[in-house]
This record gives C-alpha cells, sequence and structure tokens, in this order.
C-alpha cells in the first residue's frame, strides 16, 4: 500500500538534543515513504548531528542559522512550501518559543510562517519534560492545533528514567500517516469556489460601510475542503483570517470586486459555498477626498449592489451546485426558504444570531440545513470546522448522487 507521505512535502526541523542522532533516521524514513524532505536545523542541533548528513540524506541544502544566510528570506516561502512541519526532536526551549511566538532562528520563523500541520516530537530529560512551564507551552501548542507526538518513556541520557525520550522514528513515521491518511479526500477533483468575509464599501478614502462578519466560518470550509480534496478558490472580502496555503486566495474589498471575481470564476466551478455578509447597498458615489465635518447633518446616498447569489444562481447550468448562507433575526425558516428558492441554491445554511455562541466572531456556530426537496438537517452547536465538515458532507453526499 502506498504512503499517505507520498509526494508530501515536509519540513523536518531539528532542534539541540542528543535525539537529533535519530533525525537523520527520520529523514530516511520520510523519503523512502515518498516525501520530499526539507531539512532546518538550530546552531545547537548542529552540535548535536552534522548538516551534512541531513543534506546528503535529504538532497536538499539543510537551512540553519549557522549555515544559510539565505535561509532567513525563504521562511515564508517555506512555510508555505510545505504539506506538514515535523518538529523532531523538540526541546523544551523551542517548544517554549513555539507557544509564544518568539522567532530567533530559521526553524521557528518558518514555524510561524507554515500554514500546514504541524507535529511535535519532545525530547529532554524527565523533570524538564514535568516541569508546569513545558507542561503549559504543550498543552499551548495542542490548543493551536499542532499535533504532540508523545514521549516515550526509558532510559534517558541523564541516566535518569522515566518519560522524555524522543518517539522512535518509526512511531513518527506512522503517527504521521495515520494522521494524514485520515484526510478524507472524497472531494477531489472538485472545482469548488467560495466567497467569505464582509464587503467594505467606500464613502470616501478613509471611511466605509462594512459589516461584522469574521470570515471565519468561510476560511474553515476552504480550509477543510482543501483537506479533503477539492481545488479551492476563495474570495474573502477584508478579514484577518488566512486561510491554508492549498487554497487560492483572491482578496477583494467591495461587492462589485467580490461580483466580478465570483462571476469570472463561476463557469469552471463545480460548486460555489456563499458564506460572505455582501453589504447589500453602497455609496451612490465614493467621494475621492475625505469629507470635512463642515455641515450638521449629511446624507449618503446608497444604491443596490449586485446580487452575487442570484446572478450565479441564474447562469447554473446541470451539475454545478450552489450553496447560500441565510442570517436571520426573525421568521428565519421562511425567509431562508424564501431565498434558497430565489437564489436557485441546491440547499441553504442558515444561522440564527439569537442562537447563543453562534454567528459573526464566534469560534462555534449553530446550522440548519434546507434543501431544495423540503429536506432539513438540524445540527448542535459546534466548533466552525466540526460545521465546516457537515457543510461538506451534505455537498458531498449530493455531488456523489449526480
Ligand atoms: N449574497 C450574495 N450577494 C449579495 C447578497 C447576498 O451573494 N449581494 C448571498 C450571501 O452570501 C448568502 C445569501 O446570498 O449566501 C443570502 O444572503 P443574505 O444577506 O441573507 O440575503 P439578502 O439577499 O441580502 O437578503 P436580505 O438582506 O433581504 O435578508
Amino acid at each position: 500500500m502506498s504512503s499517505a507521505l507520498k509526494g508530501k512535502r515536509i519540513l523536518l526541523g531539528i532542534t539541540g538534543s542528543i535525539a537529533a542522532y535519530k533525525a537523520a533516521m527520520l529523514a530516511r524514513l520520510f523519503i523512502k515513504a515518498g516525501a520530499e524532505v526539507q531539512v532546518l536545523m538550530t546552531a545547537a542541533a548542529a552540535d548535536f548531528i552534522a548538516p551534512l548528513t541531513l543534506s546528503t540524506l535529504s538532497k536538499r541544502p539543510v537551512y540553519s542559522e549557522v549555515s544559510s544566510e539565505s535561509g532567513w528570506h525563504n521562511h515564508v516561502e517555506l512555510g508555505l512550501w510545505a504539506d506538514a512541519m515535523v518538529i523532531a526532536p523538540a526541546t523544551a526551549n523551542t517548544l517554549a518559543k513555539m507557544a509564544h511566538g518568539m522567532c530567533d532562528n530559521i526553524l521557528t520563523a518558518c514555524y510561524l510562517s507554515a500554514r500546514c500541520p504541524v507535529f511535535f516530537a519532545p525530547a529532554m530529560d524527565l523533570d524538564m519534560w514535568r516541569h508546569p512551564a513545558t507542561q503549559a507551552n504543550v498543552r499551548q501548542l495542542e490548543q493551536f492545533g499542532h499535533r504532540l507526538i508523545p514521549p516515550a518513556s526509558g532510559e534517558l541520557a541523564s541516566g535518569l528514567h522515566g518519560e522524555g525520550r524522543m518517539a522512535e522514528p518509526e512511531s513518527i513515521l506512522e503517527f504521521l500517516e495515520k494522521s494524514l491518511q485520515a484526510a478524507n479526500q472524497d472531494l477531489s477533483g472538485i472545482n469548488l469556489l467560495i466567497t467569505a468575509g464582509p464587503t467594505f464599501e467606500a464613502i470616501d478614502p478613509v471611511r466605509f460601510i462594512g459589516n461584522r462578519s469574521s470570515g471565519k466560518m468561510g476560511v474553515a470550509i476552504a480550509n477543510a475542503a482543501a483537506a479533503r480534496g477539492a481545488d479551492v478558490t476563495l474570495i474573502l472580502g477584508p478579514s484577518q483570517e488566512r486561510p491554508d496555503s492549498r487554497v487560492r486566495l483572491i482578496r477583494v474589498e467591495s461587492a462589485l470586486e467580490m461580483h466580478a471575481e465570483a462571476l469570472k470564476r463561476w463557469p469552471d466551478s463545480q460548486a460555489a459555498i456563499l458564506s460572505a455578509a455582501v453589504a447589500d447597498y453602497r455609496p451612490a458615489e465614493a467621494a475621492t477626498e475625505k469629507i470635512k465635518k463642515s455641515q450638521d447633518s449629511l446624507s449618503i446616498q446608497l444604491v443596490k449592489n449586485p446580487d452575487i447569489a442570484a446572478d450565479l444562481g441564474k447562469q447554473k447550468v446541470n451539475g454545478q451546485m450552489l450553496v447560500g448562507f441565510a442570517l436571520e433575526t426573525h421568521d428565519a425558516e421562511a425567509q431562508a426558504k424564501q431565498k434558497l428558492e430565489r437564489k436557485n441554491f441546491d440547499f441553504i445554511v442558515l444561522n440564527t444570531l439569537t442562537d447563543p455562541g453562534a454567528g459573526f466572531h464566534h469560534d462555534t456556530n449553530k446550522i440548519t440545513i434546507f434543501f431544495r426537496d423540503n429536506k432539513r438537517l438540524d445540527f448542535q452547536l459546534k466548533s466552525k470546522q466540526e460545521v465546516a465538515a457537515d457543510i461538506l458532507d451534505a455537498l458531498a453526499s449530493i455531488l456523489a448522487r449526480g
């Protein structure tokens, strides 16, 4: 059976622990499994194992703060290049830096730039591992969504016996294979268009009309769909969120820009999920200079923005699927069903602002999905990642039925 690592690009970060010697074996195992490996070493790691060993095995130059000036310019690129980052061995010092966003070498710089899944295999002495500071850092990293590859118990370099040994290279390989395999590929080959975030409608060069959408839900859907194999284009309004590197990102500001980008890309898409909170109106004219406070009152005339969903719905052809969102404060079900019809959606995802924890700026959401055949699915309050998976399950099941 072919390995889940086949064709994957792995950043292997090695830090200064005696277990660094095992990293050579790990690099070898990754490569044998079909992965491309880029090694990053801290200066301390180079005291334990020669960079030449790793560059020979990986057939790539090793980046370390001592050997590569160019490495400093590469960290963003490398962070985006990788499908997975594995820090093995990870010392207490590096774990602390990662947990606190400190960045004083090429490894931590790449880590901060990485958008891929991050795995870390700690290696340290028993008491360092047990220390509440280390344990708190590990918990923090897990909260960031990184995966701990737990240390094993056994004889430690200090002569002590207990927990702290880096997991064996074979176990690290197995851990990675399981994690990467787990990713369901049921959307593979699907061109998926997603709109997300708010839109800003300019009043003058410094002011705009906007809304409270964070873009979190749409970015979560984009990331989850890309992980399931879809070719995702995300048209994102002004949002602090950033998607995985696998997602093709198109940044826009206004509804008109979002409309133009969406219409251009719709004919090449099998499906679109429209999660953006598009401003319904924009100022009829944006002033070219900052409006001065010279009058006691000010009226701004607004004109209607195009309805992206309705326009995509009109152009939808057989085999294309259109998914919309509705955020309602009253008469929610009836409003959502009306939008399903009016915009020619295949299904609509309703979330109500009245549910605690749901809607803008929360990390959780509570949805109901309405389908064209009157079927409905009600879900509990869940994390936006889980909600994204539920929405994609609904999409995948309809696509599978053809
Ligand atoms: N939508 C869109 N373009 C717009 C307005 C809405 O693509 N100009 C999409 C949203 O992304 C969402 C769906 O249409 O998927 C419903 O959005 P909503 O704002 O609830 O609908 P409106 O048509 O604006 O209806 P209203 O404001 O009257 O409730």
